[in-house]
């Protein structure tokens, strides 16, 4: 659901927010990332993230349909709290709230990345829970993600996302956060997207 856009007639709107979305402000100019934070993901967070993954959009462009079961969940993602696979999943928190679920790994540590094994640079994935959707969240979202998590490893420069092309908010959101089309060739049925370190802080 969309929050109401501000009063008609009223034209005043805090110095760069977006004129429909106030969370959008970060992602174009504004300090809004900082009310954004993440923290690791827990085994305890495991019923939620099953939750938010079994509903649409994610089930769609997430999970490819199937709604993952418990034991497929700990299969996956109790590796990863772990440390046994090297990829970080994050919770992002709004208002001290979960509202997304976001993860990073360097391609170096999946060569079968559609950008390859590339030297210092990573690759992103996320969703947002079903309650913090359709309020223009992503890009800011994405945009503290970037800033807090994937780009404080210094020797990262470049980070990829690869949405499916018809997945439209996602790559609405994710161009809103500075993300562009990745030169070389793009594999089919994927639109190969990065942003990088510099373009990230000239955001911020
Ligand atoms: C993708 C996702 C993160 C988008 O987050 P969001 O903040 O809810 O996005 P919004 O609904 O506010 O839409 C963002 C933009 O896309 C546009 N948009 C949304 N749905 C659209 C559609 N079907 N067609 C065209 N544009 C669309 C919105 O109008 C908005 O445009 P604007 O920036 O010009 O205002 C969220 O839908 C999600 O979690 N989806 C499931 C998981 C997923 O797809 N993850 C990404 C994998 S790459």
């Amino acid at each position: 659901m969309r929050k109401a856009s501000p009063a008609p007639g009223d034209g005043r709107r805090p110095a760069g927010t977006h004129p429909t979305h106030p969370e959008r402000a970060s992602a174009e100019g504004g300090g809004a990332t900082r009310e954004l934070t993440f923290r690791r993901l827990q085994a305890g967070d495991l019923p939620l993230l099953g939750s938010w993954l079994a509903l649409e959009p994610a089930l769609r462009w997430y999970q490819g349909g199937k709604a993952p079961t418990a034991a497929e969940l700990e299969a996956k993602y109790l590796p990863r709290i772990r440390g046994e696979v090297a990829v970080a999943c994050w919770i992002l928190m709004r208002q001290e709230q979960p509202a997304g679920f976001f993860q990073t790994y360097r391609l170096r540590d999946f060569p079968s990345h559609p950008a390859g094994p590339r030297p210092r640079a990573a690759a992103l994935d996320y969703l947002l829970a079903p309650s913090a959707q359709g309020q223009g969240l992503a890009a800011p979202a994405l945009l503290a993600f970037l800033h807090q998590v994937v780009f404080a490893a210094p020797d990262i420069l470049r980070c990829y996302a690869d949405p499916d092309p018809a997945n439209l908010a996602s790559v609405r959101s994710l161009r809103r956060a500075g993300f562009r089309k990745s030169p070389g060739p793009q594999a089919e049925g994927v639109m190969l997207l990065s942003c990088t370190r510099r373009r990230a802080f000239a955001q911020s």
